[in-house]
């Protein structure tokens, strides 16, 4: 006789299963595929042309040398992180001559990627801040409102995009936020925002700028992908460096998951640019205090990457030239996306995947479509039909045309 499985009492029987989260979710039904077909567009890593994880050879290079300075140790970082690697950080996003920088405005925290420094940012806000709510695009990445309501603050939106053009509705995003009471937080993408790919143009950048600090809002700029955009890092900083160099304050959260490949090795930091020195040596005393029973100091190694390449000319231009390639790549990706389509024949206008910047294109995809898609070709998309251009490759385009329309000309709408 079969014995029953051990069942004993438990405390936390009433808990209900949680749902997977929706994007980590489209990873997790790929992996369980036997198909050999299948594809992941779902997940925002960046794959070389061969579909594998790439580790960029200068990340390599830094990782031989840390390994080969026996005069490393394992102690602990300071709470506020590595600084060596938080100052070069601060430099990457406001510019080497930054007024803010050189003003000594600034404060930047070595955080946990670019969630853990939206995070303490929030925390931080919560606590300190007079207003407690934050207004973020529609759409944005999904893990937006949970971050800031978890925080404690309430999170409002405004409008951002145009399903019928598929790019930017500046006319709408402009209404909203003059409709949002003076002195809220602002959530902004500073770059390819993510899902859409769809970025305002410096003119328009130049008029939110101008009704953000006309209302005295607080701008919180989330920048996870400086230098995948454009290819180039300093294009990317631009929203950034016009707020930050036109006196007012922000909090910026940088990311290098995408641009250094440093994913899992959670490498980040967080810049509050503050009215005076004096305020911003105040808030990096407050902001410790939040960190240190979060997960009292940052990790070492990622951070000590990050740093060695920032710091080191030849290691640094050559980081450049491979963000570039990285760039160059997906901007492929897009035009031969766009190009299979038309020779197909595909219902619609396309255009929007060539001019949309970023890791992402927000196809236009419905949630019926998405799921025919995964079914019938094993090819893994967010059901908001965001398609990362990175998963792609000039073997596995012509696989995601088809699918895409066959997807358009059976599913309906
Ligand atoms: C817009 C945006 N912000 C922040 C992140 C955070 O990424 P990480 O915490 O891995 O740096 C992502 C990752 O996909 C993102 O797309």
């Amino acid at each position: 006789m079969e014995s029953e499985p051990i069942s004993s009492p438990s405390a936390f029987q009433h808990l209900m299963q949680a749902p997977e989260d929706p994007i980590i979710g489209v990873t997790t039904a790929f992996s369980k595929d036997p198909s050999p077909v299948k594809l992941n567009v779902g997940v925002g890593a960046y794959r070389c042309e061969e579909g594998k994880p790439y580790v960029p050879q200068v990340v390599r290079e830094a990782e031989l040398r840390l390994l080969n300075d026996l005069s490393r140790n394992k102690e602990y970082l300071p709470i506020t992180g590595n600084p060596q690697f938080t100052g070069l950080s601060a430099k990457l996003i406001f510019g080497e001559d930054s007024p803010a920088l050189n003003q000594k405005r600034v404060c930047t925290v070595q955080c946990l990627s670019g969630t853990g420094s939206i995070r303490v940012g929030a925390e931080f806000l919560a606590k300190h801040y007079a207003h407690k709510t934050v207004y973020i695009p529609i759409p944005t990445w999904g893990n937006h409102p949970t971050i800031f309501t978890v925080a404690g603050l309430e999170v409002k939106s405004y409008t951002y995009y145009d399903s019928n053009t598929r790019g930017l509705d500046y006319e709408g995003l402009l209404r909203d936020l003059n409709a949002a009471p003076s002195g809220v937080v602002v959530l902004l993408h500073a770059c390819a925002h993510n899902p859409t790919g769809v970025d305002p143009t410096a003119d328009q950048w130049k008029g939110i700028q101008k009704l953000i600090r006309g209302k005295n809002m607080l701008p919180f700029f989330d920048c996870a992908y400086q230098g995948f955009a454009s290819g180039n890092l300093i294009k990317d900083a631009f929203s950034v460096r016009l707020f930050a160099g036109d006196g007012g304050e922000c909090f910026v959260a940088q990311s290098y998951a995408k641009n250094m490949g440093l994913y899992g090795e959670r490498v980040g930091a967080l810049s509050m640019v503050c009215g005076s020195e004096s305020v911003a040596k105040r808030v990096e005393s407050q902001v410790k205090l939040i960190i240190r029973p979060l997960y009292s100091t940052p990790p070492i190694h990622g951070a000590a990457v990050a740093a060695t390449v920032l710091g080191d000319r030849e290691l640094f231009n050559e980081w450049k030239a491979d963000l570039q390639g990285m760039a160059d790549r997906i901007i492929h990706m897009r035009q031969l996306l766009h190009e299979a389509l038309k020779a197909r024949g595909t219902p619609g206008d396309w255009s929007h995947i060539i001019k949309q910047i970023g890791m992402f294109s927000f196809t236009g995809l419905t949630k019926e479509q998405v799921a025919f898609i995964t079914d019938k070709f094993h090819i893994y998309i967010t059901f908001d039909g965001r398609v990362s251009m990175a998963g792609l490759s000039v073997k596995t385009v012509p696989y995601l045309a088809e699918a895409i329309h066959i997807a358009v000309t059976t599913v309906l709408e």
